[in-house]
């Protein structure tokens, strides 16, 4: 018997990597921003640490987003935890620690945030990367609906359905491959999240009759936002969720 993919409450907008542009990302600070705007969900990117601690970071490198340099997956957490991810990306925000997991689920858990948790493993740790994320998602939300869990890495999506048969998955590519079905079918998962570029109706139609909601990254404008509303795309993630909240509003 194949059974039911979980089911997750979508809502029509998430802040992509925690605040989108307005703070640096990947941050607390990103969702304290995206609470303030009057978003209801986050988007964030995880990866383990050389200590296998999951952490709150895009690159497997250091650089772009903090103050550090070198590779995330060989720094211990006794290194990350002194990081400054405010001061290369907005000064204003200097000081702005890189969160872990369990930093960011506690604060997303107060500010009534709903969750994307991407699993970005670095290259080489994706089993590994899906399994202790989806652990550390059962435990942090344990007491409250967990947060819908993508990834663009197969394995790392198949890690985590292994240790978390109820986890809602998100099958992410930059674009659907033809062949589509058979992984998402595989990971039993709950939706399917790919670039707003290139996307095809015909692929709407084939999601839409497997009842796969469609998300749609990164869309900063609010006509684009609307047709792609329209056109059946069930949420999108922004680095400009300001602009988009009010439309949102409007097809919530
Ligand atoms: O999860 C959607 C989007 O965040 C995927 O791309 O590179 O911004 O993590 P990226
Ligand atoms: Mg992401």
């Amino acid at each position: 018997m194949i059974r039911p993919a979980p089911a997750w409450p979508l809502p029509r907008l998430f802040a992509h990597r925690c605040g989108g542009a307005l703070a640096p990302e990947n941050t607390l600070a990103g969702l304290v921003v995206a609470a303030r705007l009057g978003c209801r969900a986050v988007e964030f990117d995880v990866m383990l640490s050389a200590d296998g601690t999951p952490w709150l970071i895009h690159d497997e490198t250091l650089e772009r987003t903090t103050d550090g340099s070198g590779r995330v997956a060989a720094t211990p957490d006794v290194l990350l935890a002194k990081l400054d991810a405010g001061i290369r990306q907005h000064p204003a925000f200097s000081g702005e620690p890189v969160p872990t997991l369990a930093a960011a689920a506690a604060l997303c858990r107060r500010l009534g945030l709903q969750a994307n948790v991407e699993i970005k493993p670095a290259s080489g740790y994706e089993a590994l990367t899906g399994e202790v994320v989806a652990r550390a998602i059962g435990e942090l939300w344990r007491d409250s609906a967990a947060p819908l869990v993508s990834s663009f890495s197969f394995a790392a999506l198949a890690a985590a359905r292994c240790v978390a048969p109820q986890l809602p998955l998100g099958c992410l590519w930059t674009q659907p491959p033809a062949d589509w079905r058979a992984p998402f079918d595989e990971l039993r998962a709950f939706s399917v999240h790919c670039a707003a570029e290139g996307l095809s109706d015909n692929f709407l139609v084939a999601a839409s009759a497997a009842g796969a909601p469609v998300l749609c990254y990164t869309v900063n404008d609010a006509e684009q936002a609307a047709a792609l509303w329209r056109r059946g795309v069930s949420a999108l993630f922004s680095d400009r969720p300001e602009r988009l909240l009010p439309a949102a509003a409007l097809h919530d």
